[in-house]
């Protein structure tokens, strides 16, 4: 296939030759981006404190439901990130940064109560693994890190055997951001159910899985599932998420006006808002980043999760041939039920490399100068990857790229 199921609705940098394959990062812009930031300008100049109540409803046109920027976290939630993890009706909530979400749930007396251990892999995000590590100073959570295997995977023995009754909270990635692993979901399950047995909450992070393919929450069984809406989804930053479970109890000590339910009391006590989600809000919330947070999702739910994961899967398989036939080996999985959207390519110097491609115009990223990441998306065709390998195989045999300086500020995320 070397169509791409989303040919026109996104917008390009002014390079006629641009080919971007780091949608692990950000994706390209949605095109109805600009007209609805313009949105948020013109809510703000005509409407004020009023907008906080009542604005036209940009997101759904064609909807009757008004919303406000008071509701828009939950509500945008409700229509665009519930259809992308299978969620139940109000399970889900934009938020700010995963960060900021695992903080709010460890300061959970609920997660406390539960164990003394949090169960996370070494190779987990550092706004995970690192929240956990700096936690246990405050409180009596002790962070329980399994090793990873020798091809840097999660040891899945290791963490089922790390799962007791010490635990409190089990956090994993659901794709491994320095492999492009994807945990499988018969995996996933056991996980959930050996903490349901030892009365652990059980915290996916879904960054590069999320908006890649279809997922079903509760058949994967997380009591939490936390994601990014900047990367494949194509927002921008302060656009994650978090689905709740049905049914969990939860009220973090992390807590703000917003997480209250009666803010304009202004009691002298804090009494958490009835809708579990809104906890999760804090102090005032970022409006700006909402308007155009769920473009990208948009545009990957109306060509369908299935037909984004299978031009995903053409393409990586295509990267993977072309690779082999080039005797690179892969960091990254080769069977498509573990595959992600990334690639993971293991080069010398691929920083060297990454710079060379990005001087053509080709743009991938590298990782501790060992490998080249790329993730060709919904934006990009076959014939791209194949451009992107002949460029590829040039460099390696002549050894050109070894000379090409690098960026001095190092790569982004
Ligand atoms: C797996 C994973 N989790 C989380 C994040 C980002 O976390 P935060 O929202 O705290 O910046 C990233 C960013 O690349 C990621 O790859």
């Amino acid at each position: 296939m070397s169509t791409p199921p989303i040919p026109s609705a996104y917008r390009f940098p002014d390079k006629p030759d641009a080919v971007e394959f780091r949608s692990f990062t950000h994706g390209l812009q949605p095109e109805r981006v600009p007209h609805m930031m313009e949105q948020f300008t013109e809510d703000w100049r005509q409407r004020g404190v009023d907008a906080w109540n009542e604005v036209p409803n940009h997101w759904r046109p064609d909807a009757d439901e008004t919303v406000g920027w008071w509701t828009l976290p939950t509500y945008l939630g409700d229509e665009f990130v519930a259809p992308l993890l299978g969620a139940p009706p109000e399970t889900c909530i934009l938020q700010p940064s995963v960060h900021w979400t695992v903080q709010c749930l460890l300061s959970s007396p609920e997660v406390a109560a539960r164990g003394t251990e949090v169960v996370v892999p070494e190779t987990a995000f550092p706004s995970v693994l690192h929240s956990v590590q700096r936690w246990s100073d405050l409180r009596d959570l002790t962070p329980h890190v399994v090793a990873p295997t020798g091809d840097h995977r999660v040891d899945r023995s290791a963490l089922l055997d790390a799962i007791g009754p010490d635990t409190a909270l089990v956090a994993l990635s659901h794709v491994g951001f320095t492999t492009g692993a994807c945990l499988p979901d018969s995996f996933l399950q056991s996980v959930a159910e050996r903490a349901r047995r030892h009365d652990a909450l059980f915290l996916l992070d879904g960054y590069h899985a999320a908006a890649t393919r279809p997922i079903d929450v509760t058949q994967l069984g997380c009591d939490l599932y936390v994601g990014g809406l900047l990367k494949e989804a194509s927002g921008s930053a302060g656009n994650t998420f978090l689905y709740l479970r049905d049914g969990l109890e939860l009220a973090p000590r992390l807590t703000g006006w917003f997480g209250n339910a009666a803010p304009f009391e202004f009691r002298t006590e804090p009494s958490p808002h009835p809708d579990v989600r809104r906890r999760f809000l804090g102090g005032t919330t970022p409006v700006a980043p909402m308007y155009h947070a769920v473009e990208g999702v948009r545009l990957l739910l109306d060509v369908g999760l299935e037909a984004v994961r299978d031009h995903s899967l053409a393409l990586t398989d295509r990267a993977i041939e072309r690779a082999d036939a080039l005797d690179i080996p892969l960091r990254s999985p080769r069977a498509p039920s573990e595959r992600s959207a990334m690639v993971l390519l293991e080069v010398s110097e691929a920083e060297r490399l990454a710079a060379h491609l990005k001087q053509q115009h080709v743009y991938t990223d590298s990782r501790r100068n060992e490998v080249l990441r790329m993730a060709p998306f919904v934006w990009n065709t076959r014939e791209e990857v194949d451009h992107a390998f002949n460029l590829i195989g040039d460099a390696l045999d002549t050894g050109a790229y070894r000379s090409r300086s690098v960026d001095a500020a190092g790569p982004v995320t």
